[in-house]
Order: C-alpha cells, then structure tokens, then sequence
C-alpha cells in the first residue's frame, strides 16, 4: 500500500535552498520529526555550482560527500547523517508529480502522499532541451545537458570515453562558458557556438566578453558566434557525429553539451498560486500569494527592495539567503516576531581556466571599463563599473583579491555618486577602495 506521512514542514526540493534551509530550521529550533526534505535527487542537499568546475576536472576532480552543503559558503558540511542525527528526514529518489494546495498534499511518482502545515517550494529549474524546440537529431547520444549529479556523471564518463576527440558547446551563457574550459581542460578540441554577438550578453558588455573570448581563444577554443545548431549527424548507433548550424556550416563532433538556458520548475503548482516573470510570486519573506506556502531560490520572483522591483535570480549565493530568510520568517511568524525584510545585493560569480570573477548590483547604465583586460597578460585584473543617473549601481571585477571583491559589493550596494567617468575609469579598483 502507497505510503502516507505528515510533517509539520515540507520542504520540497532537495538542492541549494534545501539544504540552506535545513540548517536555518535547526538553527531556529526545529524539533525532530518536524521537518522532511523530499528530492527526486539520490543524494543529499549539495553546492551545484561544483559540478561545471570542480567535477570535471581531469586530476582529482570533486566527489561527493565532499560538497555537500554548506560548505560553499564556509559552513558546516551536512552529511546525510546529519539529518538523521537532526531527526530530519531525508526522503530521496522521490518525485513530487502532483501538487494540491488546497489539501495541502503532495504526491509521489510511486503513489506516496506527503501532508504538511508549512510547505517550502524550492524545486530550482530545469534545463531547456534542443528536443523541446524540435531540433533534428537533438535526441542522440552523446548530446548533454548538465543541471544534477547524475548528468555531471554522464559527461564525465563520455569526455573518459571520448580522450582527445571533438566537443561542440552549444550556448555562450554560464555553462556554455564554464564547460568550454572544463572541457578543454581535459584535452578535448572544443568548439563553442551561440547566437549572440558576444558571450554572456545578458552580463557582459561587449567588452568584458572580448577578454573572454580572446583569453578562450588563447586557450585554443575555437569560438562561432551569430549562428545556432540547427540539427544533429548521428553514425548507426546513434551516437552524434556533426552539428550543422544554420550559416550552413557543419562541426565534427564526438560530444556536444548544451546550454541554452534553465526553466524555473514551477508546473507542479499552475494555477495553484500566483506567479510573476515566470516564476512564483512572493513577498519579501518569500511567502506566496497561498498563505503557509513560500518558494525559494531559483523559482521565487521576489520584491527587490534595492531597486523597488521584482525579480527572479538563478543563482546560487541568493538561493542560500532567499532559502534562510524564509525559514526565519517561518519561525518568527510562530514566534509572533516580525524578521527584517529581504535586502539583497544582487552577487554572481564564475571561475574557469586561472580566472575568477565577480559582480554586484546591476547591470544597467553606461559601463566604464577600467585595468588591465589585455588577454595575453601574465595577471590580468580589470573590472567595470555601471552608472546610472549619476551614480553606481553595477561593478564587475576580474581577478579580485578578497579585500578587492569586497570593495566593489560595497560600492554596489552604497551607490556612490560619480562627476566624471574618465575620472572613474581613470581611478579604477581605487574609487572602489575609498568607499
Ligand atoms: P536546485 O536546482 O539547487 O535544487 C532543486 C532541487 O529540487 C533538485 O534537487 C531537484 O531534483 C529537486 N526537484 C525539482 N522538482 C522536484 C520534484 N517535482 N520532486 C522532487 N524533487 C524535485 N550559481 C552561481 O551563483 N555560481 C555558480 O558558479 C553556479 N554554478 C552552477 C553550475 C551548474 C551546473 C548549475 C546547474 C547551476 C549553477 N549555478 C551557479 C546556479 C545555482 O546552482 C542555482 O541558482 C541554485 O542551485 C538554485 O538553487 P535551488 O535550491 O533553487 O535549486
Ligand atoms: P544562460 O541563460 O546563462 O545562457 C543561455 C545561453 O544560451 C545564451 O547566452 C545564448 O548564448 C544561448 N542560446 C540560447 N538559445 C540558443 C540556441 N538555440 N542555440 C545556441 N545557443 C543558444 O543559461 P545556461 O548557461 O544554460 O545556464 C543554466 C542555468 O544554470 C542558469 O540558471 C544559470 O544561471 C545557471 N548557472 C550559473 C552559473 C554561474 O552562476 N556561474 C554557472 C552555471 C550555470
């Protein structure tokens, strides 16, 4: 007979935010036997951003339990027996395929019904497939897409399989970037292909991407721009072979990994609640618009108070506070105390090849370039601020100290007013330091 269990807390998803937020509900007193975690996942709660670094590399590449949560942030690692140890269950291999609200119950895969008070939805996103658009032989193997460990495992045991042969990279976003190294890393020839003019373009100006781009091309990535896979060469097992583009041209292939962007996993819940910019609607302790029921991470579109506006953000160190915030509401709520509202900083980061960047705040304005962005330099470091009506909202900074890196969240989140951009251009990681 299909199991039954009730909790008083659900979180469902077991990924960043889930992991974030077990530890916040010990933290604020959570008794055992209170809180499941229910993940379709076979592994505990863990620091995704390892798989598109760490995971791949060719020497000693990172293994769980080495990153489970939270150690991405300096925290305590949470091993599975931790949530036993903590009288959390860890309820994995378990997907939720039905969602009611209204019963407050949600449904498993094999039948099994989990019942809750307080539910939280922090089910991140999937990937956006090349199948779902209809490209031709986008279905054969050794085409891969990478969101969780599993698909990290299949990628890694086709670039074994595949030593020294050909990768194409389809999409020039985080991953499109972040595998390009990792692969050319481990001696493939790589390719990248994406539409746009130039990479990251919902981050990058034009350039910031000319650094990266000529940094990859040093490298030996081959970069194609202004063109997308239109269909896929597959030899009689149908393992892929060729990518064609749309220019016409055609590019061997023994391995192509495609990123072409996440979709916020909000379906089980249509209908059901109130969404926004495509995710689930929340206020700004991440409640949504059903009381009891908050939504974390990837899926949450939340007021950014920073810029009086809602957004939606997929990236990890937001997912971990969104994830904190909510549990603190949760338990304040109970404890009929007010927690502050959410005040995020917008902060993204990526590490390739020897290169590590950061950004804070927003990308919006005129953008001022400053230090050194020469490719072929020994230690390039260079950065660039975004001012908007006179101040800065945005910084960009490449091959930042820690101090250096602090520096420029500050000027993000202060805002500083600036007279003259040759002056800041000029000032460069000193404007940032004086603040
Ligand atoms: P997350 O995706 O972490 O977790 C969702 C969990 O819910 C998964 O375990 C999933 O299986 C589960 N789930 C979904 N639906 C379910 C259902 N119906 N039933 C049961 N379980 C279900 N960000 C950054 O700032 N810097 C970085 O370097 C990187 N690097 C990076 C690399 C890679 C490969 C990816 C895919 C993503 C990143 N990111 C990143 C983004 C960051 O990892 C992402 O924003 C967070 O993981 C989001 O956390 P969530 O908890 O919202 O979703
Ligand atoms: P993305 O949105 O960063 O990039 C998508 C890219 O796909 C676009 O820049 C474009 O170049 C390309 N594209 C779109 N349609 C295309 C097509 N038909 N053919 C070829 N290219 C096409 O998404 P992603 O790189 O797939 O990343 C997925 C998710 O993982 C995102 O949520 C991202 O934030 C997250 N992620 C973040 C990091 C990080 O923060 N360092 C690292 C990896 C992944």
């Amino acid at each position: 007979m299909a199991t039954e269990k009730h909790f008083k807390y659900v979180v469902l998803g077991g990924g960043v935010s889930g992991g974030y937020a077990a530890r916040e509900f010990v933290k604020q007193g959570a008794q055992p036997g209170e809180l499941a975690i229910i993940s379709k996942e076979a592994v505990a709660p863990y620091e995704r951003p390892a798989l598109s670094k760490a995971y791949l590399f060719p020497q000693n590449p990172a293994r769980l339990p080495g990153f489970h949560v939270c150690v991405g942030s300096g925290g305590e690692r949470l091993l599975p027996e931790w949530y036993s140890e903590k009288g959390i269950e860890l309820i994995l291999n378990t997907e939720i395929v039905k969602a009611d609200l209204a019963s407050k119950t949600l449904t498993s895969a094999a039948g099994a019904t989990f019942t809750y008070e307080i539910l939280l939805i922090a089910t991140g996103s999937s990937v956006i497939k090349l199948s779902d658009f209809g490209t031709q032989g986008a279905d054969s193997n050794n085409i891969l897409y990478l969101r969780e460990v599993d698909d990290a495992d299949k990628l890694y045991a086709a670039i074994q399989a595949k030593k020294g042969g050909k990768a194409v990279v389809v999409g020039g976003g985080y991953i499109g970037l972040e595998l390009s190294a990792v692969l050319k890393m481990n001696n493939l020839d790589v390719t990248m292909v994406f539409p746009e003019p130039w990479c990251m373009p919902r981050l990058f100006t034009a350039e910031i991407a000319a650094f990266y781009e000529s940094y990859y091309t040093n490298k030996g990535v081959k970069i194609v721009k202004g063109t997308v896979a239109v269909g896929f060469d597959a030899d009689t097992n149908g393992d892929v072979t060729a990518v064609k583009l749309k220019d016409g041209s055609v590019l061997e292939a023994d391995i192509v990994v495609v990123g072409v962007g996440g979709r916020p996993l909000t379906t089980l819940f249509k209908g059901q609640v109130a969404e926004d910019k495509g995710g689930i609607k929340t206020d700004a302790s991440f409640e949504t618009s059903v009381p009891g029921v908050y939504a974390v991470g990837d899926v949450a579109t939340f007021p950014m108070k920073i810029y009086n506006d809602v957004r939606r953000v997929e990236h990890v160190d937001h997912s971990r506070k969104s994830a904190e915030q909510a549990v603190k509401a949760i338990k304040g709520k109970e404890a009929g105390e007010a927690v502050p509202e959410y005040d995020y900083l917008p902060y993204f980061y990526s590490r390739s090849f020897d290169l590590s960047w950061q950004f804070y705040g927003d990308n919006v304005g005129e953008a001022v370039l400053f230090g050194d962005s020469n490719p072929s330099s020994a230690k390039p470091k260079f950065g660039s601020y975004w001012i908007k009506d006179g101040k800065v909202v945005g910084a960009f900074l490449e091959g930042g100290s820690a101090d250096e890196n602090g520096a420029i969240a500050k000027v993000a989140k202060a805002q500083p007013p600036v007279s003259s951009l040759e002056e800041l251009k000029k000032d460069g990681l000193l404007f940032a330091s004086k603040i």
